[in-house]
């Protein structure tokens, strides 16, 4: 997958870099004044990045145009490809080798497993443990042919100014929507406070998922899917002027998911028969048995 067009070793690449960018929070948030914590603050994340991350930016920012959204929201969100299961949908998911993880030969439904039992250990209701078996679903997207910058990357709305929290903001001088005046403006095609549902994001594995399950799912679960790598709002608190009150109070559950999907990663590879009866109960609870996608 490592070409011009896919700079990256695998997907996780992006999720390592993201890591770094954003590490675990410490337990203790009292540690503020820590010159330890101050350090990681001014850390350069983009001149630390791998050339293979740094490409995959440059590619993402520079083709992210809002055109280029409409386009893709276009194409797949009639969802006229597929009838599967979440199963089939996993095992079809499970067919892309990502090789930037030399160390584990864990799959993609393995991570996936990893991220929906450890919302399972801590407790969590059984609508956030699905969110998690599922969430990133639509990286299926890689496997209908799509380039890596269209199916992972931290989202941003499109349509209107680019915050300069979003990482390798230099790139988006390449973007055709930087000669858009339209498109500059603090709010762009949007209204204040009209809500995130009202707004596209750059194009990726969010969107499409959400469309695939949200007759089904409550709204807590459909916003940790729909914006979990929307990091410059849920973890870098941009874009506030977009959200309406609803917006607010779900990514209370963003953020409460984000967690599990960037640290719950390890070398464990999850007992799938022993769980699979779990999972088919947890499953047959909210979805029908074949899903559009
Ligand atoms: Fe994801």
């Amino acid at each position: 997958m490592n070409d011009t067009k896919n700079p990256l070793a695998g997907l996780e690449e992006w999720e390592d870099f993201l890591k770094e960018r954003y590490p675990e929070p410490k337990a203790k948030p009292s540690q503020a004044a820590n010159p330890e914590k101050k350090k990681e603050e001014f850390r350069n994340y983009e001149s630390d990045a791998r050339p293979s991350v740094r490409e995959f930016y440059r590619l993402n920012h520079r083709h992210q145009t809002y055109d280029f959204v409409q386009a893709k929201r276009k194409e797949f969100l009639s969802r006229t490809r597929r009838e599967m299961s979440v199963w089939e949908a996993l095992e079809y998911l499970n067919t892309l080798v990502d090789d930037s993880d030399p160390d584990t030969d864990l799959s993609q439904l393995d991570h996936l497993l990893q991220t929906a039992e450890q919302i399972r250990g801590d407790g969590h209701p059984r609508w956030f443990i699905l969110a998690g078996l599922i969430h990133d679903l639509g990286k299926i997207l890689c496997l209908y042919g799509e380039p890596q910058w269209a199916v992972v990357g931290d989202t941003f709305p499109v349509g209107c100014a680019w915050s300069d929290r979003i990482v390798f903001h230099q790139f988006f001088a390449d973007n055709a929507d930087s000669q858009e005046a339209r498109y500059q403006t603090r709010l762009g095609v949007y209204e204040e406070g009209r809500g995130l549902d009202q707004v596209c994001l750059s194009w990726g594995h969010d969107e499409y998922p959400f469309h695939v399950v949200k007759d089904y799912l409550p709204p807590e679960a459909l916003y940790m899917i729909r914006y979990h790598s929307f990091y410059p709002a849920h973890r870098g608190g941009e874009y506030g002027h977009l959200m309406n009150e609803l917006d607010r109070t779900m990514f209370k559950w963003v953020r409460a998911f984000n967690p599990y999907d960037l640290y719950t990663k390890s070398h464990q590879r999850p007992n799938l028969a022993e769980l699979r009866p779990f999972y088919d109960d947890l499953i047959r609870e909210y979805l029908p048995a074949k899903l559009r996608w």
